[in-house]
C-alpha cells in the first residue's frame, strides 16, 4: 500500500493543499520506486523533488503564522525542522550507501507527514482566512 492523497487532508487553502499534494504524490513515488528497486538516478530525483517542495511549503505555512501572528508557531516551526533533518538523513543514506535510503526513514516521512497534516496543520486553519484580510 502506496500512501495516497486523500481529501480528509484538506486544510482548505487551494496553495497549501495542492503543496501537500506534491508531497505526498512524491513520497507515493519514492515508495514505489524503492519497492521496485529503482535506486539511484529513479530515487534521487524524486528525493531532491521531494526536499524542493517541502522548503517551499513550510516556508508557505511560516508565512502564513507570522502574518497572523498564529500561537503555535514556535512548536510547529520546529516540528518542521525534524522533518527536514529527517530527509536530509534519508538524503546521506542515499548518497553514502547503495543508493538505497533505508524503508525505516521512509515510513518516518510517511507517518510523519500525514500525522503532522492531521495534527499540526488542521491548527491553523482558522488563522486562513485570517492571512487574506488586509
Ligand atoms: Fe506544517
Ligand atoms: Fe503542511
Amino acid at each position: 500500500m502506496y500512501i495516497t492523497w486523500s481529501d480528509d487532508l484538506n486544510v482548505g487553502d487551494p496553495e497549501l493543499d495542492a503543496h501537500h499534494r506534491s508531497i505526498v504524490d512524491a513520497i507515493g513515488r519514492m515508495e514505489q520506486a524503492l519497492e521496485k528497486n529503482q535506486k539511484n538516478t529513479m530515487t534521487g530525483m524524486i528525493l531532491l523533488e521531494l526536499q524542493q517542495y517541502v522548503k517551499v511549503h513550510f516556508a508557505a505555512e511560516e508565512k502564513l503564522f507570522r502574518k497572523t501572528g498564529f500561537p503555535q508557531a514556535e512548536q510547529h516551526i520546529a516540528e518542521h525542522k525534524i522533518f527536514q533533518e529527517k530527509l536530509e538523513i534519508l538524503k546521506e543514506e542515499f548518497v553514502s550507501g547503495e543508493g538505497y535510503p533505508a524503508l525505516d526513514v521512509l515510513d518516518f516521512l510517511i507517518n510523519w507527514f500525514t500525522n503532522h497534516i492531521t495534527t499540526f496543520d488542521r491548527e491553523y486553519i482558522p488563522y486562513i482566512g485570517m492571512s487574506k484580510e488586509h
